[in-house]
């Protein structure tokens, strides 16, 4: 990879948790490729565009969407002399709702976008990092993927796959030096959060230790940390940044 400069390509990177991570990333002077459902015109886009930031719309869920996605960062690699160092599976949806009444499509599209998506992207990546003298493969989890949450039966189950295939692709491409890890946050100040009532945000904070939520710059400096190259003993690990809940 002599003369080739590495690139972390971050999904669902427009909004919340992958907005602060590009930034936190393109801040320390990294190069970043997002892919995200929305269109390039959206203002959010045009901001991030204006950083430098490579950009495709694409739907991880759709498995044709990813690989037309990988086929444009393809040659965006090959005209900039970059290579893919990094792959932050942030993209994420909730559909929450009591699992005897969970529709079929609820359980299905957060499946696929959470599972499904993650596996496909990561698969696309790893063709691409076999090379490479380190890789990093980090996917957002979530900490009720260990615990579980009542009106969130698919959105668990779907972190709790990511987490089994953190663990399962870091064992498979170990040999090939792809360090494969978790960040498990637990509850973020997001519009997710914002948008609970002033008394559901009270009990929640009750049940943290730290009696807060926790911030996007939290996870973004998780990774930041585990693409330093300080942390590169680090693999098959689910990191919980919760504010101590467990
Ligand atoms: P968000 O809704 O603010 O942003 C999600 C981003 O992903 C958006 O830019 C959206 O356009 C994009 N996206 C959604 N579906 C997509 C698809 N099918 N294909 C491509 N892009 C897609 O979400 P937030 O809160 O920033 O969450 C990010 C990740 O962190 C998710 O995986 C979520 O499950 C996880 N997480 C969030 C927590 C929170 O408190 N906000 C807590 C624990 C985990």
């Amino acid at each position: 990879m002599n003369n080739l400069l590495p690139v972390a390509l971050v999904t669902g990177g427009v909004r919340g948790i992958g907005a602060a991570i590009v930034q936190a990333l393109v801040l320390r002077g990294d190069k970043v490729f997002i892919f995200d459902c929305l269109p390039v015109d959206h203002p959010e886009v045009l901001v991030l565009k204006e950083l430098g930031v490579g950009y495709c719309v694409v739907n991880v869920a759709d498995g044709a969407s990813v690989q037309a996605g990988f086929a444009v960062l393809d040659s965006w690699l090959h005209n900039n002399n970059f290579f893919l160092q990094t792959l932050i599976n942030n993209a994420g949806i909730t559909r929450d709702g009591l699992a005897i009444r969970m529709k079929q499509q609820d359980w299905d599209d957060v499946i696929a976008v959470n599972l499904t998506g993650s596996y496909a992207c990561s698969q696309q990546a790893i063709k691409r990092m076999l090379k490479n003298q380190v890789s990093y493969l980090i996917s957002i989890s979530s900490i009720v993927g260990r615990i579980g949450n009542p009106g969130q039966v698919n959105y668990a189950a779907s972190k709790a796959g990511v987490n089994a295939m953190t663990k399962s692709l870091a064992a498979e491409y170990a040999g090939k030096n792809i360090l494969v890890n978790a960040i498990a946050p637990g509850f973020i100040q997001t519009a997710m959060t914002a948008a609970l009532s002033e008394s559901v945000q009270q009990k929640i904070k009750e049940m943290i230790p730290l009696k807060r939520f926790g911030s996007v710059q939290d996870i973004a400096q998780m990774v930041l940390f585990l693409t330093s190259g300080r942390a590169d003993y680090l693999t098959g690990q689910i990191i919980e940044i919760s504010g101590g809940m467990f």
